[in-house]
């Protein structure tokens, strides 16, 4: 079976997750000190970093030292996003407020404002930007969380809008770009952001009682996450080069998702958009048949809106986008005989 996604651990990754076994430090220790530090300094060349246990957790986190000790704020979500989100907002005890997409880069939908917004979440879907800038300006006064989950590897430099955000999240769940398993990391150039999750996510040994949680990550986790980051241009550049094979073989009658600046961004996902949902099937079918997974990235039911039972007049562009798409194989071990097969296909689907 040519699998839809892969982790990417290198030989290289898994010697460095010896050498931590073989130390003997099993939970929280130097590997996590060292990587945020590396990250920081490495990666984004700013600013702050913590290891937590997942996306979730740093999603939960985020808004928690966002929120400070105001209650019942109003978040304003994409529905076409992980449920991660909606899990997040309400474990911090804040309403989510649920908005469409816009067609062509599936980011918040910026057509219609909605009102005492205190924080948004916005989502690199699929290795997209959202545009910051633009919704800054049309809510100046919200706080800014944004979800880089998909689009770890894309090239940053000073001047990004993503420094617009005042917190960025990102995943390391085993279908993500680079993973270690399950993991997740809060950034900000905001120390008392840090501070604060930083203190969060640790209650052992406190003189004073606050309440705490454990969203710990373990060195062993964080020692196969190096080598994955300082291979992260060689990983944009394979991802986008097979993208591009798979862009260059679809028929005029299938589109691909493709809002990207490949020279900058890196592909999380490369997403077919069909015209009608029996043809997205059908070719969900025949890859399956020459034993290749695809998946429909988002399903219908996975829409936040629908998991609240919202009215979906209110979310027809998601709705309809949730229909016609289809996610092919996107990892570093795709074989070029296996993406030859795939582009094949592609070439004589109609
Ligand atoms: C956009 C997005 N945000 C958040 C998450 C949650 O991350 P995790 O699975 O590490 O909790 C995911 C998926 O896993 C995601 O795709």
């Amino acid at each position: 079976m040519i699998n839809h996604n892969q982790p990417n651990l290198s030989y290289k990754s898994i010697k460095d997750l010896n050498v931590c076994v073989k130390s003997k430090n099993l939970t929280t220790g130097k590997f996590v000190k060292k990587f945020e530090n590396f990250f920081s300094k490495k990666y984004y060349k700013c600013g702050n970093s913590l290891l937590v246990s997942s996306g979730t957790s740093a999603l939960f986190l985020a808004i928690k030292a966002l929120k400070k000790n105001r209650k019942n704020l109003r978040i304003l979500i994409p529905t076409y996003a992980c449920s991660a989100l909606l899990n997040a907002i309400y474990q911090a005890e804040c309403e989510p407020v649920i908005a469409d997409i816009d067609l062509d880069s599936f980011t918040l939908s910026t057509v219609k404002i909605f009102r005492n917004i205190d924080i948004i979440i916005l989502v690199n879907i699929f290795g997209s930007r959202p545009d910051i800038r633009k919704v800054k300006k049309k809510y100046p006064k919200s706080k800014i969380i944004l979800d880089a989950c998909h689009s770890i590897g894309m090239k940053i430099n000073s001047n990004s809008d993503i420094f617009l955000s005042d917190i960025i999240i990102h995943s390391f769940y085993s279908t993500k770009i680079i993973t270690c398993g399950h993991g997740g990391l809060i950034w900000s150039k905001n120390k008392s952001y840090i501070n604060f999750c930083r203190d969060f996510i640790n209650f052992d040994f406190r003189k004073k009682y606050k309440t705490r949680f454990n969203f710990l990550i373990t060195d062993f986790q964080a020692s196969l996450l190096f080598d994955q980051v300082k291979n992260i241009e060689k990983i944009r550049k394979q991802r986008n080069r097979i993208f591009l094979r798979y862009k260059n073989s679809i028929p005029g009658n299938i589109k691909i998702f493709s809002p990207f600046d490949l020279s900058k961004d890196i592909i999380y996902r490369s997403v077919l958009i069909f015209d009608k949902t029996h043809k997205r099937n059908s070719l969900k079918r025949k890859l399956l048949k020459e034993k290749i997974k695809s998946i429909v990235p988002v399903e219908k039911f996975e829409l936040l809106h629908n998991y609240k039972n919202l009215n979906k007049k209110n979310f027809l562009i998601s709705e309809n986008i949730s229909n016609r798409t289809l996610s092919l194989p996107m990892h570093t071990f795709l074989k070029k005989n296996e993406i030859d097969k795939i582009c094949k296909i592609l070439e004589n689907f109609r």
